[in-house]
């Protein structure tokens, strides 16, 4: 053959390669509203920086006559490139190949460059659209799943690990992007179960369809495991875009920082307003960390899921930051099961990627009932306690009104090693609430007054003492838990002044094999 023939012969079998399992099957992709598996990493990288690895690999498996139907790349279309010219790898099923299904060759492609990310410390981006394990297989594909299962969990905290649900994702599969860091699933289009509608119905008699039991809405919403819910691949796509921009490319990294022309110290007057003057009327805490960070720019994530508790990223001059905040508007930012364990993990991954923690607290307390205590609250809180106090980035509480009980503690308190402890004037920390103290504290004595009037009188006089005493953050300032004072319209500028001075900060924990976190 001659130089020219054979890189025809290259040219072609690349061409062939990229067309997966056919035209026919592309245009049922593009039917069901997806996009390929290449024009999802297109779309997902910088232009042009793609570079794709094992092009060529095709399976080995010839049960049911499969050695008569093959494909160049078998199913997963990997490689690196870049995103914002920093690199990261990918992985991307193509569902026109056998359904996306994985095969051992298709495992070893994604273990491939799982195990090259590790090595050059740099994210890894999972695309899923699969029809799970490879049928014809057999303990070959199950075996593939554990391959990768193992390399996630290895990869875990030491480079940013991030899962895109664009189309089925079922049965043991769903473990791979369980271990993973954030997960993306696009509305309609994805859906994630352990065991689908079909034997659902055999097993429990529950009639329930396929996006009610697994879909977007409901993972980003009801069950916590979606971070974001996109409504097409597109946006999904560009979400793990912006994501990345937050996070560093490995744990030995700090996160990007960038230029930033919005003044550090923009004084910001609504700030001193934005706690009611009525402790029980709630405010969206959300108007408070639009005000502080650069550019109004934040990136929440859960944002439907256990809502009385808001977490994301934003930058502060320029440094990416996680925040953590109760939110008053939803069930008066009570800390609940899932309020705990939605923080838990954002605390713990931003320890893992040198992000710094910022936790704005109005919390009346932990959520009480039988519902939480049977669901083991006890157990989910002591999660949230762990992973503040196991943190050892830069953290930055401001107790903004509320700060009630164990809450306060949980709630990122200077012995959980915050670095800096600041109040607004509204903050109130104590045991509990004026309400719910001078009942226990004064019951006996409240029930021996007969006189209503003057019943009601003894309470306004007691809840008022306890106000006096309690309701304020000079109490907490007294004895040092509170490092200062602010006015709120500063906040900005003292949390960056804050991060500046906290850069160099160097803390550890007492060496042992891993920490036995309340799981
Ligand atoms: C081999 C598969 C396949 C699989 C789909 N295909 N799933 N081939 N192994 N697991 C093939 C189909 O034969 C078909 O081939 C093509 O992919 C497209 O499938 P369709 O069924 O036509 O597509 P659609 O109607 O969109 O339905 C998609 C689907 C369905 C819902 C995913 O295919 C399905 O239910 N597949 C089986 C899912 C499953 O039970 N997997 C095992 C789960 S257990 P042709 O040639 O016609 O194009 C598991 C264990 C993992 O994964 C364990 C890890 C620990």
């Amino acid at each position: 053959m001659s130089s020219t023939n054979k890189i025809t012969e290259l040219l072609e079998k690349r061409e062939k390669a990229k067309l997966g399992g056919g035209e026919e099957r592309i245009k049922s992709q593009h039917k069901k509203g997806k996009l390929t598996a290449r024009e999802r990493i297109e779309k997902l990288l910088d232009e042009g920086s793609f570079e794709e690895y094992d092009m060529f690999v095709s399976h080995r498996c010839s049960n049911f006559g499969l050695e008569k139907e093959s494909y160049l790349g078998d199913g997963v279309v990997t490689g690196r490139g870049t995103i914002d010219g920093r690199v990261v790898f990918v992985f991307s099923q193509d569902f026109t190949v056998f359904g996306g299904s994985l095969s051992e060759t298709f495992a070893r492609k994604i273990c491939k460059i799982m195990d090259q990310a590790m090595k050059v410390g740099a994210p890894v981006i999972g695309i899923n659209d699969s029809g799970g394990a490879r049928i014809q297989e057999g303990v070959n594909s199950l075996s593939g799943y554990a391959e990768i299962f193992m390399r996630n969990i290895a990869a875990s905290g030491v480079v940013p690990q991030i899962s895109a649900i664009f189309g089925p994702c079922a049965g043991g599969a769903v473990y791979s992007p369980a271990l993973t860091d954030f997960i993306v699933m696009s509305e309609k289009t994805s859906y994630m179960f352990v065991t689908g509608p079909k034997v659902t119905k055999t097993v429990t008699g529950e009639d329930i369809s396929t996006e009610d039991l697994g879909g977007a809405t409901v993972h980003a919403t009801k069950s916590g495991v979606a971070h974001f819910r996109v409504p097409n691949e597109e946006e999904g796509l560009m979400m793990i875009r912006k994501l990345l921009s937050y996070l560093p490319q490995n744990n030995l990294e700090d996160p990007p920082q960038t230029e930033c022309d919005d003044p550090i110290d923009r004084i910001e007057d609504q700030l001193n307003e934005v706690v009611p003057l009525n402790p029980n009327q709630p405010y969206n805490v959300k108007d408070v960390i639009y005000l502080i960070v650069d550019q109004r720019e934040f990136l929440e994530v859960h944002q439907h899921y256990a809502k009385n508790i808001v977490v994301g990223f934003a930058k502060f001059n320029g440094m990416p930051c996680g925040i953590v905040a109760n939110q008053p508007n939803f069930l008066a930012g009570v800390l609940d099961i899932e309020a705990s364990k939605k923080a838990a993990r954002f605390v713990r991954f931003c320890d893992a990627f040198n992000i710094p923690i910022i936790t704005l607290v109005d919390v009346p307390g932990f959520l009480p009932g039988s519902i939480q205590e049977y669901g083991g609250i006890i157990i989910h809180g002591a999660k949230l306690l762990f992973a503040y106090g196991e943190a050892t980035v830069p953290k930055i509480t401001i107790t903004l009104r509320k700060s009630y009980g164990g809450a306060h503690d949980v709630m990122g308190c200077k012995q959980l090693r915050a670095d800096i402890n600041y109040a607004w004037p509204s903050a109130e920390i104590a045991v509990m609430g004026p309400k719910g103290a001078i009942e226990i504290l004064e019951g006996k004595r409240i029930n021996e007054i007969e006189d209503i009037a003057e019943r009601n009188k003894y309470i306004a006089e007691k809840e008022n003492e306890y106000k006096e005493m309690f309701a304020n953050p000079y109490d907490a300032a007294k004895y040092g838990y509170i490092d200062d004072v602010i006015e709120p319209r500063n906040t900005r500028f003292r949390i960056i002044r804050a991060l500046q001075t906290l850069q160099t900060k160097k803390d550890s924990l007492p060496p042992k094999k891993h920490s036995n976190i309340p799981l």
